[in-house]
């Protein structure tokens, strides 16, 4: 059984909402089980990520898709937080070869969420890890997946807290392409 994370912080649910599409593509594929982990406030303790059990829950999968809104301008203070928890696993590279992926949303069409995705994608290769991105030209889609036209990561648009549904259909193709990749490598 492959095993795929996705690991997300979300405050109004857009995120969370995302997250959910692609654990839905997850485990559409056969012999793969999606594991669905939100990063809460209160794993956060004087600032710093204290939640060991998440963190040990990801050593035994085979990708991990990360998922932040984005907020500034890059991943939330909540996400960073989880991310810098990993500075041990970092000198380990207990992480390397594993699959990954990343998601985010904002509530501008073009709010600076290329840098979270971009952010992301740094955090995974000081990992070890193997990126996926998108592999949907924006506007050449007949199902106009991938709308905002980001190949490096999936980035989605809500002005109102409301999903639009092809972000929601590219989340469950992101879910759907990371599950794949995993069973390429593990035959
Ligand atoms: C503190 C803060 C900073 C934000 N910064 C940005 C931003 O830089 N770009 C953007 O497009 N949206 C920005 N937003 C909007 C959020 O990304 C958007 O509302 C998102 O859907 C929230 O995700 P969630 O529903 O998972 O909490 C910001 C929101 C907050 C609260």
């Amino acid at each position: 059984m492959l095993k795929v994370a996705i690991i997300f912080h979300s405050v109004t649910g857009t995120t969370n909402s995302l997250a959910q599409a692609i654990k839905s593509g997850v485990e559409s594929q056969k012999d793969t089980e999606a594991l669905l982990i939100e990063i809460k406030g209160e794993d956060i303790i004087e600032g710093r990520f204290r939640n060991e059990s998440i963190l040990e829950s990801l050593s035994s999968v085979n990708a991990v898709i990360f998922g932040s809104p984005t907020y500034m301008g890059c991943v939330s203070a909540q996400f960073k937080a989880f991310a810098d928890a990993t500075g041990e696993l970092w000198e380990q590279q207990s992480w390397a070869n594993k699959v990954a992926a990343g998601f985010t949303i904002g509530s501008n069409f073009s709010g600076d969420q290329l840098n979270t995705i971009q952010y992301l994608q740094i955090f995974a290769n000081q990992h070890g890890m193997l990126w996926t991105g998108v592999d949907i030209p924006g506007n050449c889609d007949p199902e106009q997946r991938n709308r905002l036209g980001a190949q490096s990561g999936l980035i989605a648009h809500s002005p109102d807290g409301k999903l639009n549904e092809t972000d929601l259909i590219t989340a469950t193709y992101l879910g759907q392409r990371v599950a794949q990749v995993c069973a390429r490598f593990a035959a």
